[in-house]
């Protein structure tokens, strides 16, 4: 029995600003990732077609996200960062998993349900087989590790049927021309060409709230922009925004259960926790039984420490995008040559010529 070796795989969508909720829930994983593994991080442009065809500025928001990934620390020498759509490997290999997933799967798929609303059969066929090209972009690179949020769970549970399925039924194909090894599967043993891709969802991952109302999630489509701390705000934005969040007249519990009722209370002491790498219950020990009018500024210093660095980058690098775009052309064509490994491999065993 042997093992697929290590690979990290993640993709964002260049839809959108990005917002706290995506520095602390996804990039800042992949920052700390990059220790010891071989990463892939991909700006999925192909992706932003499924739900909305045309974009204003399609090419700015992949460049943002690029920019976002490189200010926060992301190293594109040692890592590949890369936008899907230089590596057509990754559509072409989604086809063929279009082949392989069965429409009984796409239909459980809960994310296109809530995406597709009410009206189905208007949805884009992108939408529909979005997770299949999903499962291409970490299969591609035989990816086994993916940093997803608890969103994406199901999706890889599909990626991980498809390369079962696939290496099932070409199961002989593989063994003849000599790929593969052998993995087990639950106690199974099995012959695999694609690794199993397991989810890195360490730890409950900080759900970052609106500022503005505590029970929704902070949100790039939230119309008001006091609700969210983008990525690109500069240090007055934050501060502002930080001091106009929505609070309740009380002071702040010295225990986790005085949170109970009070999502936005709870929000703020989450993003402090979360900006200062602690629990909620050492921030409470510091900050119990102090009112707003304290905990605030103090947040405020925090979040305008932790991100200016970050987000004063982001907007060096999207000023001038050159430096970005010899990121993501550099990072293209070292995705393109590994990708190019697997598909000459895949053509050959589902029996393709050349
Ligand atoms: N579906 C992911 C999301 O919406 C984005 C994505 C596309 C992705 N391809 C991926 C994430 C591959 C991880 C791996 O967040």
């Amino acid at each position: 029995m042997s093992e697929f070796k290590k690979l990290v795989f993640s993709g964002v969508q260049p839809t959108g600003n990005l917002h706290l909720g995506n520095y602390l829930g996804a990039i800042r994983k992949f920052v700390a990732l990059q220790d010891g593994n071989d990463c892939i991080y991909c700006v999925v442009d192909m992706h932003a077609l499924t739900a909305q065809l045309v974009h204003d500025d399609l090419r700015g928001q992949i460049r943002s996200i690029a920019a976002a990934f490189i200010a926060s620390g992301i190293d594109p020498v040692k890592n590949i960062v890369f936008n899907q759509s230089a590596v057509p490997q990754h559509a072409e290999l989604a086809w063929i998993f279009n082949c392989v997933a069965r429409i009984g799967w796409m239909n459980r798929m809960t994310q296109f349900k809530d995406k597709a609303g009410k009206d189905r059969e208007q949805a884009s066929l992108g939408l529909y087989a979005y997770p299949s090209l999903m499962a291409a972009d970490i299969l591609v690179y035989r990816g086994t590790h993916v940093p997803v949020g608890d969103d994406q769970k199901q999706h890889l549970e599909l990626a991980r049927d498809i390369a079962m399925k696939f290496n099932l039924d070409y199961a002989e194909h593989i063994r003849k021309a000599g790929y593969g090894i052998d993995i087990t599967v639950g106690e199974e043993p099995v012959h695999a060409y694609f690794p199993m891709v397991e989810p890195l969802i360490d730890g409950p991952a900080p759900r970052v709230m609106s500022l503005r109302d505590g029970s929704k999630k902070m949100s790039k489509s939230d119309p008001s922009d006091l609700s969210r701390i983008n990525l690109m705000d500069d240090a007055d934005a934050i501060s502002k925004k930080i001091r106009k969040a929505k609070t309740d007249p009380d002071g702040l519990p010295s225990e986790i259960d005085g949170l109970k009722g009070r999502p936005e209370a709870d929000n703020l002491v989450g993003i402090y926790a979360a900006l200062a790498d602690k629990t909620k219950i050492d921030v409470l020990a510091e900050f119990g039984g102090q009112q707003f009018s304290v905990f605030k500024p103090a947040l405020v210093d925090l979040a305008v420490n932790t991100l200016s660095p970050i987000t004063g980058e982001m907007r060096r690098l999207m000023e001038d995008t050159s430096h970005i775009d010899a990121i993501l052309k550099d990072g293209g064509e070292r995705a393109r040559a590994r990708a190019e490994v697997t598909m000459n491999e895949v053509r050959d065993i589902v029996g393709f010529l050349g």
